[in-house]
């Protein structure tokens, strides 16, 4: 397949409206997206990404008058969606379009992406895109738009160059189909944040999902590079032979050294330490231990799953 690669957004909402399948940029990470209605283009993601089927996609939408169009939203909700969205949350809402695909189950996953290119790609595309992120299954996702490329050219119809992601890790998902709601996948939105505008919001361990996969996206191994990933809290741990490292305080010198002054860096950046570890053929990449912010739940969340070996 002949891929086009376009800092055009009108193009690839036009691709997309035309039930083509487009990777593109987010805030957060890469995204590889079709129109929600189109299901055999859905399934192809599935076969591309090599994802498990049980996994639902998020449904992108460009603007906050398209949420209650796709899933019901009780009225008390509109605070939360109208304080965090556009931006890097995803809720769970019972579906109501039922011609908009979603693996199967009767809620849904709706986010508004908070990036100028993304919203006009979608006002173009006037439909709701289903889109996971843009990697192959289990690998890390991705934040640049050369290793997009280098995965994604000849497997789909158009990639919107976007750049560099801001964020860097996944967004936030809330389910508040149920009632308590549930923080489900951290991000860079915290549950502290989430848990002022949803008094009644609860946590879910990595054990409970386990038992009760309310979201199966969590069960599956995440975000690992081929390297062994290895979480230190004191840097002086880190092996200095074919190995990379991320963190606040560099002590040694290793073959690929990545310094950051904060949490919000570090999330810009994981993803794309990883990918390098691996283009380099490293063995192991070490992480600091992130610093005690509101951004450390999801930073952890994430490194730990890459250094699961499952
Ligand atoms: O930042 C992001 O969310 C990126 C960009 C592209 O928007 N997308 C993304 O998609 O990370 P994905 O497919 O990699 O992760 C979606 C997560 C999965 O854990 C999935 O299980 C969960 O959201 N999810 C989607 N629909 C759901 C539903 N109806 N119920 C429970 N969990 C759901
Ligand atoms: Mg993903």
């Amino acid at each position: 397949m002949k891929t086009i690669i376009t800092n055009d957004p009108e193009e690839a909402g036009r691709c997309l409206k035309n039930n083509g399948i487009v990777v593109f940029p987010t805030e957060t990470v890469y995204g590889i997206g079709v129109s929600a209605r189109n299901f055999h283009g859905c399934n192809k993601i599935y076969e591309i990404k090599g994802r498990p089927k049980d996994n639902p996609f998020i449904v992108h939408v460009g603007e906050l008058s398209m949420v209650d169009e796709i899933g019901y939203v009780i009225p008390n909700l509109w605070k939360v969606i109208k304080r965090f969205s556009p931006g890097p949350i995803t809720y769970i809402l019972p579906k109501k379009d039922q011609t908009v695909f979603s693996s199967g189950l009767s809620t849904i996953g709706i986010r508004i992406p908070n990036l100028g290119i993304t919203n006009t790609m979608l006002k173009i595309a006037d439909v709701p895109v289903a889109a996971p992120s843009a990697n192959i299954s289990g690998k890390p996702s991705i934040t640049r738009v050369q290793d997009a490329i280098e995965v994604f050219e000849g497997l789909v119809n158009v990639i919107l160059n976007g750049g560099n992601c801001e964020v860097g890790l996944e967004s936030t998902v809330v389910d508040v189909s149920q009632n308590p709601p549930v923080y489900l996948r951290p991000g860079s939105i915290s549950f502290e944040e989430l848990k002022e505008f949803l008094p009644l919001l609860e946590r879910t361990s990595q054990n409970d999902v386990e038992k009760n996969p309310l979201s199966p996206g969590l069960k599956y191994k995440h975000y690992a590079p081929d390297c062994e990933v290895v979480l230190v809290k004191d840097m002086m741990e880190v092996e200095t032979k074919n190995t990379g490292q991320i963190g606040f305080h560099l002590k040694k010198a290793t073959d690929f050294d990545i310094m950051i002054q904060n949490n919000q860096e570090y999330m810009r950046m994981l993803y794309s330490f990883f990918i390098d570890c691996d283009k380099k053929n490293l063995k192991r990449a070490f992480c600091e231990y992130p610093l005690n912010d509101s951004k450390r739940d999801a930073l952890l969340n994430r490194i730990l799953k890459a250094s699961t070996k499952n």
